[in-house]
């Protein structure tokens, strides 16, 4: 898959009314999306979908939708507050911003080719590098060469440049303030009293950082941590036996540095997370069984199920604490991509709880009459990287045979259960009452809650095609042959076959197939 269908599938997007970028008409913010009228029903049926199999249709989950502003403390004890940083780095040739750990690895001392897009900013760089670092190196049309890597074992992902500022710990949750306290007023008045006189760097730094961090919140940065904050709470009022589990799903935010691929990663986006507390000598077999659970999910409603995959973690990547993880992987057009992890995460966040918090987090186990703290396995999912996954894996372009020759129609074969509209209804011409037998039609879905569409707009064959494009699998068309045997068409939309079918069963049907 190219490129190039991502580029259609944006496009689409934006057309269509699936999403658009926030605040387009002062320029855009960067990497912040809206979803439109059709982007906010994908979103919400996937969404919904996962709470439907993953709580009502479980007896040991239940949910919960805490606040996404949490008491500071929460995020010491998690590790993001200290930990949640990626180490970042300032190409000072091409201004390239990027992260350490994602760059290009090359040998200290080895000989690097600078690369640039053409001559002229080769030039520059080659008058830039002689300038401020004293190297002169030889052009050769877009490339300079001469230059050595250093100490640090990596280059700009770039231009390929060795001249990079320190790296600097960047931490990724946004930091606000709560409270009458303002904190820039507490800092001026420092600045003022002469607190700061003499300070630099770190000093200066931490100085600032410390006045600042007594009125400071974050936003969550996943929705993982109140689901082990409120276990006491949920447990106990909830009389849940482990192995239980405790879902949330809902906005979470992180300043990325890298943001790329449209929603693939944004600073907000959605999550739907589920933590699994179970007796230790059990997380074994749940982690497998939630491995495969999980996969499954994504999988059904997928017309390719094969562009997801289950990657064991490599013993770098595993995380300190984790004793497993897998992410489920999709083959987005750039290659393969996270969508969830699946984490054995065993007692370490309850353990942390305990000790920052100094509350006693722990499960009484009535039949064995002992105490312990529950392991707990996680299924953490990205929920708008959910909808990007579905969006590429029901785009679809098809030839068709026309009157007219051959066409080529576009599709979004979105699974029904996903697709924003579930029934188009269409009055063949607006007239011979047509248009009021079609109205009718759609208010009985409406009182059954289905979301239909009334669309009278432009020639039928014209209509269909664009509710192919939205991914609406089915439309219903009223014509002459509806006003005298009371029947009308049903039009499929992955097979484009027609059948008529009664105007009597038409919710019916629909509700049938929606079932299936
Ligand atoms: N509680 C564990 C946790 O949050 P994660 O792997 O950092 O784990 C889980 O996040 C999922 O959230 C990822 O698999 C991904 O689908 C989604 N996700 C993470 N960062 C994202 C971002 N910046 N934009 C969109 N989705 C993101």
């Amino acid at each position: 898959m190219s490129d190039d269908v991502m580029q259609k599938v944006i496009s689409l997007c934006k057309r269509r009314g699936f999403v658009f970028q926030s605040s387009e008409i002062y320029g855009g913010l960067r990497s912040a999306y809206d979803y439109g009228p059709l982007g906010v029903e994908l979103k919400r049926n996937l969404m919904n979908a996962w709470w439907r199999d993953m709580v009502h249709r479980r007896e040991n989950v239940v949910g919960l939708d805490a606040s996404i502003v949490m008491h500071p403390r929460v995020w010491e004890a998690s590790g993001h507050l200290a930990g949640f940083s990626d180490p970042l780095v300032d190409c000072k040739v091409c201004k390239e911003r990027f992260r350490a750990d994602h760059a290009t690895v090359v040998e200290n001392g080895a000989d690097v080719t600078l690369h640039f897009a053409d001559k002229g900013r080769a030039k520059t760089a080659l008058a830039l590098i002689s300038d401020q670092f004293g190297v002169e190196l030889e052009r050769r049309g877009k490339e300079l060469i001469g230059a050595t890597a250093g100490d640090r074992g990596y280059v700009c992902p770039v231009c390929g440049s060795p001249f990079m500022s320190e790296e600097r710990q960047f931490n990724l949750m946004f930091r606000t303030s709560m409270g009458p306290v303002d904190p820039m007023g507490r800092l001026a008045n420092a600045i003022e009293a002469g607190e700061l006189d003499g300070l630099s760097g770190s000093d200066l730094r931490g100085c600032i950082d410390r006045i600042t961090k007594e009125s400071a919140v974050y936003l969550r940065p996943e929705t993982a941590q109140a689901m082990f904050v409120q276990f006491n709470n949920i447990q106990q009022s909830m009389a849940l036996k482990v192995p239980f589990g405790i879902a949330q799903m809902g906005k979470s935010f992180r300043n990325e540095i890298t943001v790329e691929h449209f929603i693939f990663r944004s600073c907000e986006f959605e999550q739907m997370e589920m933590e699994f507390f179970c007796e230790p000598g059990t997380d074994d077999t749940w982690f497998e069984y939630w491995k495969q659970a999980r996969m499954d999910w994504w999988q059904k409603f997928a017309n390719h199920p094969e562009s997801f995959r289950l990657r064991p973690h490599e013993p770098e990547e595993l995380a300190h604490y984790a004793k497993g993880c897998y992410d489920i992987e999709y083959l987005y057009p750039w290659g393969w991509g996270e969508l969830e992890g699946i984490a054995n995460r065993t007692d370490y966040d309850l353990k942390k709880h305990i000790k920052y918090s100094g509350s006693k987090i722990e499960y009484f186990d009535p039949v064995e009459r002992k105490r312990y703290t529950p392991f707990v396995i996680e299924p953490a999912a990205g929920a708008t990287r959910g909808v990007l996954s579905f969006l590429v894996d029901a785009y679809c372009e098809e030839e068709v045979v026309t009157q007219k020759g051959t066409d080529v129609r576009t599709v979004l074969k979105l699974h029904p259960q996903l697709a924003p509209i579930k029934v188009a209804v269409l009055p063949l011409v607006k007239k011979n009452g047509m248009p009021e037998k079609a109205r009718e039609v759609v208010e009985a879905f409406f009182q059954r809650g289905v979301n239909a569409k009334y669309d009278a707009q432009h020639a039928i064959g014209k209509r269909y095609r664009r509710h192919d494009e939205i991914g609406t699998p089915w439309c219903l068309t009223i014509d002459g042959q509806t006003m005298e045997d009371g029947t009308i068409t049903l039009r499929d939309r992955d097979t484009m076959e027609q059948r008529r079918i009664s105007i009597e069963n038409a919710v019916q049907e629909i509700e049938n197939l929606l079932r299936d």
